[in-house]
């Protein structure tokens, strides 16, 4: 399941519209029913209205229905494994709560971690 989720999230990179950055970030979000819910990168030429693969894919999943995930991959061509940026990060858990997270990159490099680890003491809900 791994395997398709990490194909996932590189297929779903070739979708990336990144005419600004040139930086294409592709991701996968495997629910807790074994589907897959891709997303990409979708940028604006205001810049600020761009929106991340992880919060899409998690956007277009949540926009279904589906609210219990089970890991991400996230896809993007560097050496150096790119992760979430700190926004995805905190709508990561929010939806998906301490995730999995599978790092790829198109070389068949890998890294797996899990959101606790890169979230830290997080504010959530339950502070409210
Ligand atoms: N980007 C993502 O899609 N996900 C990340 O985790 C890091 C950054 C996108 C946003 C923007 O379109 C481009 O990469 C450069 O920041």
């Amino acid at each position: 399941m791994v395997a398709a989720l990490t194909a996932a999230a590189l297929a779903a990179r070739e979708h990336a519209h990144a005419p600004f950055s040139k930086f294409r970030v592709g991701a996968a979000l495997e629910d807790d029913a074994g589907r897959i819910h891709t997303g990409c990168n979708v940028e604006n030429a205001t810049y600020g209205l761009t929106v991340c693969a992880e919060r899409v894919a998690v956007f277009k999943a949540i926009s279904e229905g589906v609210r219990k995930f089970q890991r991400i991959a996230i896809a993007a061509d560097t050496d150096t494994l790119t992760p979430p940026c700190g926004a995805c990060r905190q709508i990561l858990w929010e939806f998906c709560g301490d995730i999995e997270i599978i790092l790829v990159n198109p070389r068949g490099a890998s890294e797996t971690l899990h959101l606790k680890d890169l979230f830290p003491r997080a504010f959530d809900a339950s502070f409210l």
